[in-house]
């Protein structure tokens, strides 16, 4: 699929934007603080109705404005779908091919992006939030089921740790209660945890493989789910992940009322990264972290097409300069020809250009792009 044009209105510090985008390689040049990173957010955005560095869709809005709008043509295989957002500090509201989607989770999946930047190499030894926040985005893409358990997990999370709260102090005393919250916690938990176990078994098998080409061999990667409830296995169906989930909250029981939180369950879960059978958590170099985090990044976008039939759009935000020739020709190798591909730089200077064919080029500066030509 391609992003073909896209607008932007009064977007972080985009006042009006109409562009028309290539539909392979995009490379946007500037200095910092003049947009590049806001654009390729808007693209994510417009896929995800999500920031990947925030949760506060307020930013997003220009200053002093009321509200942003977004607004693109994605060219699929078969179809051309229209979408568009609006944001007010009160909420967002989305459409595709101008019916308005009451549920986010209906709009969310019509066009799938794939994000990489510096930061990605908090994936490997970042916070256990990090990993959770990026099998969330990644999967709740491919997945609007996924989205929807999600958004009932939080709501009945909230409800079942505001109970625990409220016996915790002895403001409440009904167990029946309890275990009504527990019962649909762990039924929507066990849905999340499946999930998440599928659709890591697939990123694993796909990230070694392109581990392995970019590491020349040399090192093997794995990817592990790992449940806060340690029962869980990867050979569990739905059912028995539910009863081990109810297992874990009778087990925990005196514990969860004492703190007054839930203690177990896919808020609490992780991920591990293993190179030749060892954390790379704990020994990880820069190198490695980066090599790990670009191969997790590429074996997305083979699980989104598997899963999809089609191939999402790439964000390679101040990455390239960052990866050696080697890794940027594996990169660039693995997505030729099948991924339209936005890239910026501050510079062309550490890029090898000899191996991105035909690009189109744009410069930015203060919230305005033109080409070249322009
Ligand atoms: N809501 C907003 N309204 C207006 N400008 C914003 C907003 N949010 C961020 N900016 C501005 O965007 C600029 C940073 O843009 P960014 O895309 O991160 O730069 P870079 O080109 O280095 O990637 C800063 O000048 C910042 O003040
Ligand atoms: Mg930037």
């Amino acid at each position: 699929m391609y992003l073909a044009n896209f607008e932007l209105k009064d977007f972080r510090n985009f006042e009006e934007l109409k562009i028309n985008f290539d539909p392979h390689v995009n490379i946007f040049i500037g200095p910092n603080a003049q947009g590049k990173t806001n654009l390729l957010e808007a693209i994510y955005f417009l896929a995800l109705t999500r920031s990947h560095r925030t949760n506060s869709d307020k930013e997003l809005i220009r200053f002093g404005s009321k509200f942003a709008g977004l607004q693109g043509k994605v060219h699929k295989s078969q179809l051309e779908v229209e979408l568009k957002l609006r944001l007010t500090p009160n909420g967002k509201k989305a459409w595709v091919n101008r019916l308005e989607q009451k549920k986010l989770s209906a709009y969310v999946g019509q066009m799938n992006a794939i994000l990489f930047s510096p930061e990605d190499l908090a994936l490997v030894k970042g916070a256990p939030s990090i990993r959770r926040r990026f099998m969330d985005l990644e999967f709740g893409q491919i997945n609007s089921e996924y989205l929807y358990f999600l958004s009932q997990y939080r709501q009945v999370l909230q409800q079942r740790n505001n109970y625990l709260k409220q016996l915790s102090i002895k403001k409440a005393n009904d167990l029946v209660f309890l275990d009504v919250l527990s019962d649909q916690l762990a039924g929507i938990a066990a849905e999340i945890i499946s999930r998440r176990i599928k659709y890591i078994k697939k990123l694993n098998s796909y990230a070694q493989s392109a581990h392995s080409e970019i590491s020349g061999q040399a090192e093997k990667l794995q990817i592990f789910y790992r449940p806060s409830v340690k029962e869980i296995t990867p050979d569990d169906d739905v059912e028995t992940i539910y009863q081990k989930v109810i297992t874990s909250y009778k087990k925990n029981r005196p514990n969860e009322i004492r703190k007054g939180t839930t203690l177990s369950g896919p808020h609490r879960d992780d991920l591990d990264f293993l190179i030749n059978d060892k954390n790379a958590h704990d020994f990880a170099s820069q190198g490695q972290q980066r090599t790990i985090s670009l191969s997790v990044k590429l074996a997305e976008i083979q699980l989104v097409h598997e899963l999809t039939q089609e191939y999402p759009i790439l964000l390679l935000d101040d990455v390239m300069s960052e990866l050696d020739h080697r890794r940027q020709s594996s990169l660039l190798n693995y997505i030729h020809g099948k991924t339209q591909t936005f890239i910026t730089t501050t510079d062309l200077e550490g890029i090898s250009w000899e191996i991105v064919k035909e690009p189109k080029v744009y410069h930015i500066s203060a919230g305005t792009i033109s080409t070249k030509e322009s």
